[in-house]
């Protein structure tokens, strides 16, 4: 295995504050109120032959992200996005990740007030093949099911990609990899299903895609793809609530995300999937659109 360097001691360049600054000097004060307080908001963004795969929508998000926190980032959109496209320039990358990250500094005592801490923006790419090891992708992962519950809008900003909302998924996927599960199915404040720890859910019955409706988690970018792709394929789908007791009705089940991309899911705690046709299809589909060249007009 090739030895790991770790994250903070690489070589290569960020786009920092406005400025593209040495990897290794991308540092932040331990007096951070984002790292006090979790005032921070980030992407997870992939960049496929050279192109940021829907560079528009992220950089929407991080946008809404940051204003349902209250932070206003002292950019504007436009800037945001060459700036991703900057990062990966002068890196090298043209197939890899890109994530932006936004969050309150240290110019003042890190309390819960924060309204002068100031706004700091960077953005890093490097490369990341796949989130899940390829081969097992294609025999599809093994999901545990996790304690945790994805909180009520009323309870936490549910539809900011927030820091703070990832506490419970890193401790999902900490004890579903200390089980030996690649990751873990949340439900929602009602018992619903709701999604995986940094992912989407879809489930197919009878040739027809079921997905939980996006109410209190991220309505994801991957996630709107793949409904897009399906119902070119005039494959149903149907957004609705999906209980536990609906769980061994379905065939097949997967997941979508930037990093996850479409992964076929075998088992989810004591419930078995078979990964078939219609998940391979949205992954193929899934896979050619994200390098699909952009139709440009033609006057
Ligand atoms: C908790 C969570 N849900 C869903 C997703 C999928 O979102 P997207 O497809 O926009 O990457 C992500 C990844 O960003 C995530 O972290």
């Amino acid at each position: 295995m090739a030895e790991l360097i770790p994250f903070d001691e690489r070589d290569g360049a960020l786009w920092f504050d406005g400025k593209i600054v040495p990897w290794r000097d991308a540092r932040v004060h331990v007096m951070t109120h984002a790292l006090h307080f979790a005032s921070c908001v980030f992407e997870g963004e992939r960049i496929y032959s050279g192109r940021i795969y829907k560079l528009k929508e992220h950089t929407e998000r991080l946008f809404a992200s940051a204003a349902l926190l209250g932070i206003t980032i002292p950019y504007t959109e436009e800037e945001i996005g060459r700036a991703c496209g900057e990062a990966a320039e002068v890196q090298g990358i043209t197939d890899g990740y890109v994530r932006p990250v936004v969050f309150r500094g240290a110019a003042t005592m890190p309390t819960v007030a924060a309204q002068r801490a100031g706004v700091h923006v960077a953005i890093a790419v490097w490369p990341w093949p796949s989130y899940f090891d390829p081969a097992e992708k294609l025999k599809g992962i093994r999901l545990d099911i996790s304690e945790w519950r994805r909180p009520a809008p009323d309870t936490a900003p549910t539809k900011a990609k927030a820091a703070g909302l990832y506490m419970i998924c890193t401790l999902s996927k900490h004890a579903a990899e200390t089980r030996g599960y690649s990751d873990a199915l949340m439900f929602d404040y009602r018992g619903l299903v709701a999604e995986a720890t940094g992912a989407n859910i879809f489930f197919v019955r009878e040739g027809q895609l079921h997905t939980p409706i996006p109410d209190c988690f991220l309505d994801g970018i991957t996630r709107r793809s793949v409904i897009a792709l399906a119902s070119a394929r005039q494959i149903p789908v149907r957004e609705r609530a999906i209980t536990r007791e609906d769980l061994p009705d379905f065939t097949e089940c997967f997941l979508t995300g930037t990093a996850a991309e479409v992964t076929p899911v075998a088992e989810i705690g004591p419930y078995r999937f078979k990964p078939g046709k219609i998940s391979e299809m949205l992954m193929n589909d899934y896979a050619t659109d994200v390098r699909r060249p952009l139709v440009t007009a033609t006057v």
